[in-house]
């Protein structure tokens, strides 16, 4: 979600074209503004990108940084100090720009560009005077690794601040000397949680590790800069040092011992986290270590863009920048901003798990919130999730005491205890529904609402599988209800289903893309069919768990298949997760939907068998795994179960259980391209990137197609539907595609 280092496709399209700038006698350059030097000789540099909201670097911000580097300030030799600050509110450098990247066709011209970038940092620095680094909002990616070049950061206090190397979450790692100078600066151990985790660094945190010197308020920046400057020439403040070590620290990063234990942990962890599927991480790790072990010179800079070109070539950064560029594809407004009523307050109606979360992350991005609950009881409970969450945040630093209680108290809890709650409502722009799953009640709370509420209010209904032109059957304004389908846990999960029925109107649409947007969710659209895009892809997913199950593969060898094919977790771990009741109810109901023969071949008495004997997943402490102790066993009455349940063993290969399982989702994926449930394929590897966890570097079902090769995959599911049945036989799509070898 906080994946915004780099900016994408669309937004940085006009700034690679050809369109020219023509310098004028009131301002030279295309990305900066002209270099104003102060009578005491501190030349201020301010990145200003004429085309875009933010600065990004770009091939051609570089050019004309040397173009004006050369001409203003080399060798004026009045200029005693170099300022270099954004003339953009709220933002320094947003990152490097990914476009010019994606751009190039043979990706090994990134070892030529990076080394006239970093040529480009070193004659800044041969110039001899000191360089100070000006940030007010992000410093991401290529924009910190600007100021890491420089002798002295500082930073405001803006909310907006924040410091951060997260390339590695596009696959890639710092290029322009970031894995050498943020150790040096920061410490190894500092510096690899940075750069491993992508992690954003806020003001105090930074100024406390040493990433910068100084922290103030927006206001003063440039005026503390100044006088920094002045300092720094006349002796009077002193460049920035590494902060002293602890003796344990010394100890761990400074002795071999300690370095060797640090390496293996680090290793182990990361091995862990991405089980080994993401060749990044261990790239940064190589470079830190080859820069410890090279420390003079530009050999360990080199050695540093040879592994960046390196990753920009594997298809794991290409598809998450694919995931990068489509998520970012996806904030853009398709359905007309103005469109869109206004929303000032939301009432949220369930207090349960969803209802609770949908109101939590509606109250933090500054909406009033009502939330309804049937008794007091229930609302109690909704709102004491939201303040143990913020509780959550302000403990581990990520929001004030401050903003909780600002959120806290932009939340009304109402209930049918008492009637003032019509009253409330009739101020409400948008309901957002979240009761149990049951057709006739959702219907009865529409019309419940239509009578309190104003006519221009949107009604949205979070069910999971219920159609939504089912719910808006009857109502006084079907054209304002419309589908927000959330995933559980809501402040966490990234994605929102927005599901029109036939008869939306564009405001309701247009609404809840905006609204959804704003609680920091990625949007898609999909049609009003059962299971929507997300669950309707999982039907044919878990019916082939029982079909492993009966073939006599284990619980354990299907997890262990699935997160090997990088899967957050397995199926089975999955199922517990959400609840064995849940996944059942939703497994029968597409079972008995408009799926056909894709529901078929396995055998969903499995999971309702399970219910009967109370085995309900994590939250009953029993599913397929037992939850009684402290690490998670496989359910020993389970495994004996299976053995009965179980019909064969066919000694199945993970490859093989891989196969099997992910040819289903996939295959339901391009199915639901095939009937325009989903508008493009970016929308579908997106939607299961983000609302199952499809392995992120595959870049999601369709990105994986394409890389394995359609027709081979068409071939491995004909043999598949040969050996165990129709269920297996590719769509349409599929096959048009296989036949004619083009690509999603
Ligand atoms: N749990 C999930 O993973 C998930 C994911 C997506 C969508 N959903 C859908 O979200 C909805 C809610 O699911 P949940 O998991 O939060 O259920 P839940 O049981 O935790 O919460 C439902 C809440 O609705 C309240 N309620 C029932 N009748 C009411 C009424 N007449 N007026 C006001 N409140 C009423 C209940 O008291 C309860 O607090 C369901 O439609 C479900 O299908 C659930």
């Amino acid at each position: 979600k906080d994946v915004d280092p780099m900016v994408a496709r669309n937004e940085n399209a006009s700034t690679n074209d050809s369109t020219q700038f023509t310098p004028t006698p009131q301002r030279k350059y295309r990305f900066f503004q002209n270099v104003e030097v102060t009578s005491e000789g501190v030349a201020i540099v301010r990145l200003d990108n004429r085309e875009k909201k933010v600065n990004t670097l770009s091939f051609a911000l570089s050019d004309e940084a040397k173009i004006m580097w050369n001409s203003d300030i080399h060798n004026n030799t009045d200029i005693k100090a170099v300022i270099f600050t954004s003339a953009k509110p709220d933002t320094f450098i947003a990152g490097a720009d990914i476009f010019d990247i994606q751009q190039l066709e043979d990706k090994t011209q990134l070892l030529s560009y990076i080394e006239r970038e970093l040529q480009f940092f070193q004659r800044m620095k041969s110039k001899g005077v000191p360089l100070i680094a000006a940030i007010d909002g992000p410093a991401l990616g290529g924009g910190l690794e600007w100021a890491l070049w420089c002798d002295y950061r500082i930073c405001t206090d803006n909310p907006k601040t924040k410091l951060g190397l997260p390339e590695v979450k596009l696959g890639l790692l710092p290029g322009f000397g970031g894995t050498q100078n943020l150790p040096a600066l920061v410490g190894v151990q500092n510096a690899m949680d940075m750069m491993l985790t992508g992690k954003d660094i806020r003001p105090n945190k930074a100024k406390k590790m040493g990433l910068v010197d100084l922290v103030v308020a927006p206001q003063s920046l440039e005026k503390v800069a100044i006088h920094t400057a002045k300092g720094l020439v006349d002796g009077t403040v002193k460049k920035s040092k590494p902060k002293k070590k602890s003796l344990l620290n010394r100890f761990i990063e400074d002795t071999p011992p300690g370095q060797y234990m640090m390496w293996q942990q680090i290793n182990k962890l990361v091995q862990k986290n991405t089980n080994g599927n993401y060749p990044s991480p261990f790239a940064i790790i190589d470079c830190v270590k080859y820069g410890l072990a090279h420390p003079s010179g530009n050999d360990k800079f080199k050695h540093e863009r040879e592994q960046f070109t390196k990753l920009a070539q594997t298809n794991e950064s290409e598809a998450l920048i694919g995931i990068f560029d489509g998520m970012t594809a996806m904030k853009k407004h398709q359905y007309g901003e103005d469109a869109a009523v206004p929303v000032k307050k939301v009432a949220v109606i369930g207090a349960g798990l969803m209802g609770a979360g949908i109101a939590q992350v509606t109250a933090q991005k500054g909406y009033e919130v009502l939330l309804k609950d049937r008794d007091d009881v229930a609302v109690g409970r909704g709102l004491s999730y939201m303040s143990d969450n913020w509780d959550k945040k302000v403990k581990r630093r990520r929001m004030t005491k401050f903003e909780r209680n600002k959120n806290m108290s932009a939340v009304v809890g109402l209930s049918d205890d008492s009637e003032s709650w019509k009253k409330h409502f009739s101020g409400a722009d948008l309901v957002i529904e979240a009761v149990f799953e049951e057709i006739s009640l959702k219907r009865r709370i529409v019309e419940e609402i239509e009578s309190v509420t104003p006519d221009h209010c949107i009604f949205a209904t979070n069910t999971s599988a219920i159609p939504i032109a089912d719910i808006a059957q009857g109502a006084r304004r079907p054209e304002r209800i419309i589908g927000m389908h959330y995933f559980s846990p809501v402040p966490s999960m990234p994605l929102l289903e927005i599901i029109p029925h036939g008869g939306t109107a564009d405001c309701a649409t247009a609404t809840a893309f905006e609204v959804g947007t704003k609680q920091g969710k990625t949007c898609i659209v999909v049609k009003d069919v059962p299971g929507f895009y997300v669950n309707r892809c999982l039907g044919p997913f878990l019916v082939e768990v029982s079909a492993l199950a009966k073939d006599g593969v284990s619980l354990e060898a299907l997890d262990k298949a699935m997160k090997n094919f990088g899967m957050p977790v397995g199926p089975a771990t999955l199922a517990d997760e959400v609840g064995i009741d849940v996944v059942s109810h939703v497994a029968s109901f597409l079972s008995n939907a408009d799926l056909g023969v894709r529901m078929e071949g396995g055998d969903i008495s499995l999971m309702q068998n399970m219910i009967g004997k109370g085995w309900l997943g994590k939250k009953s402490g029993q599913g397929f795994y037992s939850y009684n102790g402290k690490k998670k066993t496989i359910n020993s009455d389970v495994k004996a179960y299976l053995k009965e349940f179980s019909s064969r063993d066919l000694g199945l290969k993970e490859k093989e259980i891989q196969d099997r399982m992910v040819s289903r989702f996939v295959n339901e994926a391009v199915k639901c391209l095939e009937d325009e449930i989903i508008a493009d394929p970016v929308v579908g590897d997106i939607g299961l990137v983000f609302g199952t966890g499809f392995a992120p570097f595959r870049g999601g079902p369709f990105r994986y197609l394409d890389t394995v090769g359609v027709d081979k995959y068409c071939d491995l599911m004909n043999g598949f539907a040969e050996k165990y049945g129709p269920q297996f036989e590719p769509c349409q799509l599929l096959k048009d595609h296989a036949a004619s070898g083009k690509k999603f």
